[in-house]
């Protein structure tokens, strides 16, 4: 697995150790989580491009290859698209080759159904409808996308894009650009007014991270070819989640309002029927038991408690 020591990476892996699987996580540390990764698993700090990473895969010989590896978020990549494809891309092309001639024979790939729509997508978005990314992070998925397909048709290798929506929970970094729930929590614990961008009423489809998790799992273990959606199929917007969260933390305070942010699709919502038909996946995590148990998470975190004093 490349990217497993981050956020839906550490969540992931533990289901599969949990099941019984092999593991061995390719992470370069560019942005793990805090979480230590079981004992079990075999860790090689690498690009999950790199030469190295390419020994690693040859030598651990995996059955299936789920690949988590990326480099920044939408707001990153629109900055500097060409640094996002080499920085992502082309570790994400030469990931899935490498593994091809370690001789996997199914790979499995994070793709983004929050940006891979676009904007004037019928909702809830299913994957027959087009993609029409209007973000360079949300291109280069789709790129990834394409790449794996045709390198799996070309050698015989199963694969399958699981487009997951707006992933939040425990684990999550609450100080970067991206994660509207750990962000807020994480202010929140900081004294500071929830940030909302816009006039807070664009919504996403928030799936919570155990239940993803689970879906990766079932990806590995399944089938299925092609692309998935990851979903709930129910739109929440950015106000409703920031009362939610003030509500858990019994807070009064305003928010901060800055302007919209540029290259954000106004709605998402996903259809995940395909996920439920064949790989007998469904979101379990309601948004308010999701969001109490995140907000319990940040809540505990040593290094918040004390930003918080
Ligand atoms: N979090 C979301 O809401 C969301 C939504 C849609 C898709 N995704 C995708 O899911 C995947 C996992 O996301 P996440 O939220 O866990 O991100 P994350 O940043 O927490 O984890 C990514 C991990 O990959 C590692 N990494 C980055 N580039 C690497 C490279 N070239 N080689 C090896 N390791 C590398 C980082 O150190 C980190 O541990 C990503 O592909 C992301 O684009 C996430």
């Amino acid at each position: 697995m490349s990217g497993g020591a981050g956020f839906i990476g550490t969540h992931s892996v533990e289901l599969l150790v949990a099941a019984g699987s092999s593991v061995l996580v390719i992470d370069d540390r560019s942005h793990p989580c805090e979480e230590a990764l079981p004992r079990e698993v075999k860790v090689l700090r690498a690009d999950c491009g790199s030469p190295a990473a390419a020994r690693a895969l040859k030598a651990f010989k995996p059955d299936v290859a789920l690949h988590l590896a990326s480099k920044g978020g939408v707001q990153k990549a629109a900055r500097d698209p060409g640094d996002h494809v080499k920085r992502s891309l082309a570790s994400s092309v030469a990931f899935f080759d490498a593994a091809i001639k370690a001789g996997t024979r199914r790979i499995v790939t994070a793709s983004s159904g929050g940006t891979i729509y676009g904007q004037d997508a019928k909702l809830p978005a299913r994957e027959v409808h087009k993609a029409a990314p209007v973000s360079a992070y949300g291109a280069a998925k789709r790129a990834e996308e394409v790449y794996l397909a045709a390198l799996g048709l070309r050698h015989g290798v199963s694969t399958l894009a699981v487009r997951y929506g707006n992933v939040y929970g425990p684990r999550q970094d609450g100080t970067g650009e991206a994660g509207v729930v750990a962000i807020t929590c994480y202010r929140l614990l900081d004294g500071s007014p929830p940030l909302i961008y816009g006039d807070g009423g664009q919504t996403r489809d928030f799936v919570y991270v155990g239940d993803v998790a689970a879906a990766n799992v079932a990806a590995i273990f399944g089938r299925m070819r092609g692309e998935v959606n990851i979903g709930t199929g129910r739109e929440t917007s950015i106000n409703a989640i920031v009362k939610h969260l003030l509500k858990a933390a019994g807070r009064l305070t305003e928010s901060e309002f800055l302007p919209a942010r540029e290259f954000e699709v106004r709605r998402v919502c996903l259809d995940s029927s395909r996920a439920h038909r064949h790989l007998h996946w469904k979101a379990r995590v309601s948004i308010g038991s999701g969001l109490a148990a995140t907000w319990s998470w940040f809540c505990k975190r040593p290094q918040i408690a004390r930003v918080a004093r």
